[in-house]
C-alpha cells in the first residue's frame, strides 16, 4: 500500500489517544496495511502550547497549513459543528478521506458530508461518533445490507451511565459524580451535552439516519437528560430492584422512525439493567437476526481511539473500492 499520511484535527482526549495508539501499534498496523501510518500534522485551537509530538509534526491552528501538507486522511476530533464541517469539506475537496468522532457535527451535517464524499469518491467513517469503543455503526451497516432494523434500545452516553452508577453505588450527588467523569476523559467539553441528553440525542440521530437513510426531523425527537433525577430516588429505587438508565429508543415502522432520549427505570429482567459505569449497551432488533446486544466502553481515550484507527485500517483495506458508510 505504501505509507498513509494522516492529519489530526484536535489533540485532546480523542486526538492524543489516536496519536498514542498509532505510535504504540505502528508495527501491527504496518504489517496489516503493508505500509506505515504517519501523522504529519495536528490542528489545535491554541498552538502556543507545546504538544507531545516530534518536531517534524506540524502543530498549527490554521487548517490551510494542515491541508498544504501531503495528507491522505483527516481525522476530526474537535468539538462542535463549526469550524469542523467547513474544514472537512475543504479536506474532501482536496481528495482526503475523512474519519470523525465529532457527533454533534455529524448529527447536523453527516448527510451532506456523505453526499459530498460520494461525489469526490472518498470515504467517510464515523464509528467513534456513537457508543465510543462499541462497533455499533459497523454492526448496523452490515445488518442493513440484508435486513431491516426495526428497533434499537440503547444506553449511548457513558458519562450519564457512569454518573447514575456512582450516585447509586457511592451515594454521591450528580455534580460530584460528573467531576469524576470529567477527570476520566468521558465528558464532553461542555458537560451539559451529557447530562441534558444532547450527546445521546446526536447519537440517536446518527443511528436513525443510518437505519432509515433519511434525514431525521430534530423537532420530532423527544429529549430529556438525567438532571431531574433525585439522588435519593436513584438509591431508594435500587433497593426495590429498579435502576435509572438513560435510554435512547428508535422504533422504525413503515420507513418512519420514532426517536426518544430519556431516563427510565428498568428492572433486573431488562437487558440494559447490568450495563454499568461508563459502558454503553445497544440492543438491535432486525428482521431476520432477532435481537443483538453489544456492550462495552462508551467513552474514554483508548477505546475511542481504537475505533478511529480501525476506521483508518478499514479505508485502506478496502482500497480501491472505497466504502462510504
Ligand atoms: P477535548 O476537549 O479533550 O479536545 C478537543 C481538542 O480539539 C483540543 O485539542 C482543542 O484544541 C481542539 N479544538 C477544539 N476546537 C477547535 C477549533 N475550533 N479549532 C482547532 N482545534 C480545536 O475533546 P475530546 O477529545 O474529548 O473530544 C473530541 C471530539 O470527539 C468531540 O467532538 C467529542 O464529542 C468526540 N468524542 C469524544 C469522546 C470521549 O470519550 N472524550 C468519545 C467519542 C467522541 P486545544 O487543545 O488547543 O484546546
Ligand atoms: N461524552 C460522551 C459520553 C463521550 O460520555 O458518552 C463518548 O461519545
Amino acid at each position: 500500500m505504501g505509507s498513509v499520511n494522516v492529519a489530526l484535527l484536535g489533540f485532546g482526549t480523542v486526538g492524543s489517544g489516536v496519536y498514542e495508539l498509532i505510535e504504540r501499534e505502528q508495527k501491527r498496523l504496518s504489517e496489516s496495511l503493508s505500509g506505515s501510518i504517519n501523522i504529519v500534522a495536528v490542528l489545535v485551537k491554541d498552538d502556543s502550547i507545546k504538544r507531545n509530538v516530534p518536531n517534524d509534526v506540524l502543530v498549527t491552528s490554521n487548517i490551510d497549513d494542515i491541508l498544504a501538507q501531503p495528507v491522505d486522511v483527516v481525522v476530526d476530533a474537535i468539538v462542535g459543528v463549526e469550524p469542523a464541517f467547513t474544514y472537512l469539506c475543504k479536506a474532501i475537496d482536496q481528495g482526503c478521506h475523512i474519519i470523525t468522532a465529532n457527533k454533534e457535527m455529524f448529527a447536523y451535517k453527516g448527510f451532506e458530508l456523505k453526499e459530498k464524499a460520494k461525489e469526490h469518491r472518498v470515504a467517510v467513517h464515523y464509528e467513534a461518533t456513537v457508543a465510543g469503543g462499541v462497533p455499533v455503526i459497523r454492526t448496523i451497516s452490515q445488518l442493513i445490507s440484508v435486513n431491516k432494523v426495526v428497533h434499537v434500545e440503547a444506553i449511548l452516553n457513558g458519562t450519564s451511565n457512569y454518573i447514575l452508577s456512582e450516585m447509586r453505588n457511592k451515594q454521591i450527588d450528580l455534580n460530584t459524580a460528573l467531576q469524576g467523569a470529567q477527570q476520566l476523559g468521558y465528558a464532553e467539553a461542555d458537560p451539559t451535552n451529557d447530562i441534558e441528553g444532547f450527546d445521546a440525542f446526536y447519537k440517536a440521530v446518527i443511528l436513525a439516519e443510518l437505519v432509515t437513510e433519511e434525514r431525521v426531523n430534530f423537532n420530532r425527537v423527544f429529549r430529556h437528560g438525567i438532571t431531574a433525577l433525585k439522588q435519593e430516588d436513584v438509591v431508594n429505587q435500587s433497593l426495590k430492584g429498579h435502576r435509572a438508565k438513560h435510554i435512547v429508543t428508535l422504533t422504525i415502522e413503515q420507513g418512519e422512525v420514532n426517536v426518544t432520549v430519556e431516563p427510565r427505570w428498568v428492572t433486573t429482567e431488562h437487558p440494559l439493567y447490568d450495563v454499568e459505569g461508563v459502558n454503553n449497551g445497544v440492543l438491535i432488533t432486525s428482521q431476520y437476526n432477532g435481537q443483538l446486544k453489544l456492550e462495552g466502553p462508551g467513552a474514554g481515550k483508548l477505546p475511542t481511539a481504537s475505533v478511529v484507527v480501525e476506521d483508518l485500517v478499514h479505508i485502506f483495506r478496502h482500497e480501491p473500492k472505497i466504502v462510504v458508510n
